[in-house]
């Protein structure tokens, strides 16, 4: 079972691993809510508690199908934290009234997507409501003002941001006090190691979610990319003095060992694969062996 984890002080407490469901719905899967209890409750049963959503997940329908799913078992939403995120406006025949793809952070588009959020949720309160892009028109004070009121209303608990740069979260952090960034890192996407992110992030005692800890099925599917196959060989060779030990397990170890703390955002659908993450918080590497695979992925040895 899986020990709980505080985001920041006074902030949310959510499962060491999340549960992403972005392929859950019709952008994947597209499991029907009797599937999606069905993974809710494993999840649950093992500590997997917190789910991370967007509204535009499955062209804005995902949403929907889990709160159908929820609906089926009145006591399991107590019993789970929902993320979700807004702000990006898709084109898809479910928003004909949206001409080109486009970020929308105003009072009046966050109010009216938590409102639909919840609804489709079947829920009356979000634990954590994420911006989803930085947006180039976005404006603290506006943003600061919408998030203070969903607060007091008790409609959403704690606020974050994601794929935000770390200028960008401390200008929205200096209006309301911000629960995570949730940034793409993984073997494959290193930037947040590099730029800062992580830094910042670890300076202001928050911790961050991370998506695409597996860096999708890339790692492990692709067969050409010379990257892809060096950091695999290093993860094989890890792996081997590790009985059992599987190429997912090390690349999440991997993630795990950074001081930054991240909560990972699992994106797979299947049961089997989140029971091989859960094993994944077991195995330790050594320093070495942590740059054995960063060495493979940025093709050089450190300076
Ligand atoms: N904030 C953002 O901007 C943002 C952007 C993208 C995603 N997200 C969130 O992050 C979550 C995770 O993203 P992700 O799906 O890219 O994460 P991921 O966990 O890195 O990748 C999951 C994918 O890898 C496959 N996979 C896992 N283990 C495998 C293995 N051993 N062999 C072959 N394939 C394997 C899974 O397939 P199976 O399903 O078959 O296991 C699934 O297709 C999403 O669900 C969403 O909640 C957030």
């Amino acid at each position: 079972m899986l020990q709980p984890s505080q985001l920041t002080q006074n902030g949310p407490t959510l499962s060491r691993l999340v549960w992403g469901v972005m392929t859950w719905g019709v952008w994947g899967r597209n499991y029907s809510p009797q599937e999606m209890q069905e993974l809710i409750r494993y999840g649950v049963d093992q500590g997997v508690t917190t789910f991370d959503h967007a509204d535009i997940y499955g062209h804005y329908t995902t949403e929907e199908t889990f709160g159908k799913a929820l609906a089926l078992d009145p006591g399991l939403r107590q019993k789970i934290q929902l993320v979700t995120k807004c702000g990006i406006k898709l084109i898809t025949p479910n928003r004909p009234q949206y001409k080109i793809k486009s970020y929308d952070t105003s009072i009046e588009h966050i109010r009216w997507s938590v409102e639909r959020s919840l609804k489709n949720l079947q829920t009356d309160y979000l634990d954590v409501l994420l911006i989803h892009r930085p947006s180039p028109l976005m404006d603290p004070d506006d943003i600061g003002l919408i998030f203070t009121r969903l607060k007091e209303e008790g409609k959403v608990l704690h606020f974050g941001v994601s794929n935000f740069t770390t200028d960008q979260y401390a200008m929205l952090h200096s209006r309301f006090p911000l629960v995570t960034n949730q940034v793409e890192a993984n073997l494959l996407h290193l930037d947040p190691f590099l730029d800062g992110t992580f830094d910042n992030l670890i300076l202001r005692k928050v911790r961050p979610m991370v998506w695409s800890p597996l860096g999708g099925a890339s790692l492990f599917t692709d067969q050409e990319d010379a990257r892809i196959l060096r950091i695999r060989e290093a993860a094989e060779a890890v792996a081997k003095k590790r009985s059992g030990a599987t190429l997912d397990q090390i690349y999440l170890a991997w993630l795990l060992m950074h001081p930054a703390r991240v909560l990972p955002v699992l994106g797979t659908t299947r049961k089997e694969r989140m029971a091989t993450a859960i094993d994944a918080l077991k195995i330790e590497l050594t320093r070495e062996e942590w740059f054995s695979l960063w060495t493979a992925s940025t093709g050089e040895e450190v300076p």
